[in-house]
C-alpha cells in the first residue's frame, strides 16, 4: 500500500473515531440536559416534613377563615345542612344518583332498619358521554333521567309497583354547590373538565326534577349532597368514630363534622344538632407553601378553569398523568432520548391516572408495562431501559408530591378539630396527649384505593407529620361506594316518611 493510501485510511479512521466520539459527547450532553430537567422537577416537588407542616397550618388557618365569612378564603367551607347523620334505623328502598366524575352511577339500596344492615344494593354504572360534559343542562339531565328510568323499570320489574309513595332519591352531585337547604342548591362553578355554561348559578335539583317529569318518572330528590358528604354519611353509619371524609379520585375534596358555634357564617340558620357537616371544597385550597412547578403553571393556564382548584390540580387523578406528560414532552423537546417528538405528547390528558399507576408500579425487570404504554399511548418506541427508568422516576416524583400534600390536607383537618394531638390551632396540649381519641377518616376515590404507591406515600407522610404516637389513633378507612350509598342513606334519613336521626354531638 502506498504512503498516500495509508494516509487516507488513517484519516478515514480518525474521521470515524471523531464521529463516534462526537456522537458520544452529544449524547452525553443530551442526557445531561434530561437529568437537569429531572433534577429541577425533583427540587421543585420537594415536600420535606417541615414544608408539609406549613401546609397543615395553612389549611387549618384557611378553614377558620372560610367558616368566618362567605368569601373569607379560597376554601369555600360550604354549609351542607346535614346536621343529622343516618343512625341505622332507616328502613325502606331508596335510590341514589351519583354524578361527578368520569362515570355516573344509579343505585337502589334496601335498608333493613338495623345499623349496617344494608339488605341489598343494585348498581349500574355508565360513562358520561364526552359531548354531554360541555353541552346544555337539559341534554345532560334528560340523559340522566332516562338512564335512571330504565334502571328503575328494570329493577322493579316483577316487584310490587311502588304506588304507595313517591320514590325517593339521594342526588350526589360532586361539584361546588351553594346549598339552599338539604335538598336544594346552586351550582357555583364546574370542575374536573365539565363546562356546561347555562347551568352555573342554577338550582340543581330543580333541573333534575324537571327532567324526571319530562321522562315520566315519579321520583323526588330528598337530598342533594356532595360525594364527600355521602362518604362521611356511610363512614359514620359503619363506624361512629368517623369525623371526616376525603375523596381522592378524578377530583379531590374533603368534608368533616364541625361544631355549630365554630361555623360563624352560619348564624341565623337553624342547626338542630350541635354540629353540621362542612363541605370544604379543598380542591380550591391555595397556599404559598405549596411546591409549584412550571408544569403546574402551564397546566393551570391551559385548563378551562385557570386560577381555580390549585390544590386539586396537584393531587387528583385527572391531572397527575398530565403533569407527567408535560415533563416527558419537555425532555423530548430538549433531547432525542425519546426519539423524534411524538405528536401524542401534545394531547392533553392522554396519560390517564390508571396508566400512570401501571407505569409506576411496573416491577418487571425490563419495565415491559412502561414500554407498552409509551408505545401504545404515546407512540414512543424503542427506548432504552435507562429511559424507561427515567419515566418511572418522573411518575414517582409527581405521585409522591400529590400523596404527601393530600396527607397534609388531612392533618390540617385533624388540627382544626383538635385531633392531631396538638390541641388544635390554638395549641396547648402535648403531642403525646393521653386523651387522643380514636379518629376515623373515611376515604373514597380510585387514586387512593387503586394506586398502591399513592396510598403508601400518603400513609408515610401522615405518620411523619403526626408522629407515630398520634398517627396510631388515626384510621383511614376505605369507604367503598360511599358517595352513592351514602346519598341513599341520607335520603332515607331525610325522607318525607320520617325516621329517627342521630344527633351528631
Ligand atoms: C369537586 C368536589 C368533589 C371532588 C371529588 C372536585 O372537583 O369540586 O365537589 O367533591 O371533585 O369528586
Amino acid at each position: 500500500m502506498g504512503k498516500v493510501a495509508v494516509g487516507v485510511a488513517a484519516l478515514a479512521a480518525c474521521a470515524v473515531a471523531g464521529v463516534v466520539v462526537g456522537r458520544r459527547v452529544r449524547s452525553r450532553r443530551k442526557w445531561k440536559r434530561v437529568v437537569g430537567v429531572l433534577k429541577e422537577l425533583e427540587e421543585a416537588c420537594e415536600t420535606p416534613v417541615g414544608r408539609l407542616r406549613q401546609v397543615v397550618d395553612a389549611m387549618a388557618v384557611e378553614m377558620h377563615a372560610g367558616l368566618a365569612s362567605e368569601g373569607g378564603s379560597k376554601l369555600k367551607m360550604l354549609l351542607t345542612f346535614v346536621d343529622h347523620l343516618p343512625t341505622g334505623s332507616e328502613i325502606g328502598t331508596y335510590y341514589a344518583l351519583d354524578f361527578g366524575g368520569t362515570n355516573f352511577r344509579v343505585l337502589r339500596v334496601q335498608l333493613g332498619g338495623r345499623r349496617s344492615s344494608i339488605l341489598s344494593q343494585d348498581v349500574e354504572q355508565r360513562p358520561i358521554p364526552q359531548h354531554l360534559m360541555t353541552s346544555t343542562s337539559e341534554d345532560l339531565f334528560d340523559f340522566i333521567a332516562s338512564t335512571l328510568k330504565q334502571f328503575v323499570e328494570k329493577e322493579e320489574n316483577g316487584s310490587e309497583p311502588s304506588s304507595v309513595r313517591t320514590r325517593e332519591l339521594g342526588l350526589t352531585f360532586s361539584f361546588p354547590v351553594r346549598q339552599l337547604s338539604i335538598h336544594s342548591g346552586i351550582l357555583i362553578k364546574w370542575t374536573k373538565g365539565f363546562a356546561i355554561e347555562d347551568m352555573v348559578g342554577k338550582e340543581v335539583v330543580g333541573l333534575l326534577e324537571a327532567a324526571l317529569v319530562r321522562s315520566g318518572l315519579d321520583m323526588r330528590a330528598a337530598v342533594l349532597v356532595n360525594d364527600a358528604v355521602g362518604t362521611l354519611a356511610l363512614g359514620h353509619y359503619d363506624d361512629a368514630d368517623t369525623v371526616a371524609a376525603v375523596i381522592i379520585g378524578t377530583g379531590t375534596n374533603a368534608c368533616y363534622l364541625e361544631r355549630a358555634d365554630a361555623i360563624i357564617k352560619c348564624q341565623g340558620h337553624l342547626i338542630t344538632s350541635g354540629c353540621m357537616a362542612v363541605n370544604m371544597e379543598w380542591g380550591n385550597f391555595w397556599s404559598s407553601h405549596l411546591p409549584r412547578t412550571s408544569y403546574d403553571i402551564d397546566l393551570d393556564l391551559e385548563s378551562p378553569n385557570p386560577n381555580d382548584q390549585g390544590f386539586e390540580k396537584m393531587i387528583s387523578g385527572i391531572y397527575l398523568g398530565d403533569i407527567v406528560r408535560r415533563v416527558i414532552l419537555r425532555m423530548s423537546q430538549e433531547s432525542d432520548i425519546f426519539g423524534p417528538v411524538s405528536s401524542r405528547l401534545s394531547i392533553p390528558f392522554i396519560l390517564q391516572a390508571p396508566l400512570l399507576a401501571a407505569m409506576h408500579e411496573d416491577d418487571s425487570p425490563e419495565l415491559k408495562e412502561v414500554d407498552k404504554i409509551l408505545k401504545e399511548t404515546l407512540e414512543i418506541s424503542e427506548v432504552s431501559l435507562k429511559v424507561r427508568k427515567l419515566v418511572v422516576r418522573i411518575c414517582d416524583v409527581v405521585t409522591r408530591r400529590a400523596a404527601r400534600l393530600a396527607a397534609a390536607g388531612i392533618a390540617g383537618i385533624l388540627k382544626k378539630i383538635g385531633r392531631d394531638g396538638s390541641g388544635g390551632v390554638a395549641g396547648g396540649r402535648s403531642r403525646s396527649d393521653p386523651e387522643m381519641r380514636r379518629t376515623v377518616v373515611a376515604i373514597e376515590g380510585g387514586l387512593y384505593t387503586r394506586y398502591m404507591m399513592f396510598r403508601e406515600y400518603l400513609h408515610e407522610a401522615l405518620n411523619e407529620i403526626l408522629g407515630e404516637d398520634v398517627a396510631q389513633h388515626v384510621i383511614l378507612k376505605v369507604t367503598e361506594d360511599g358517595s352513592g350509598i351514602g346519598g341513599a342513606l341520607l335520603a332515607a334519613a331525610n325522607s318525607s316518611s320520617g325516621v329517627d336521626n342521630v344527633q351528631l354531638l
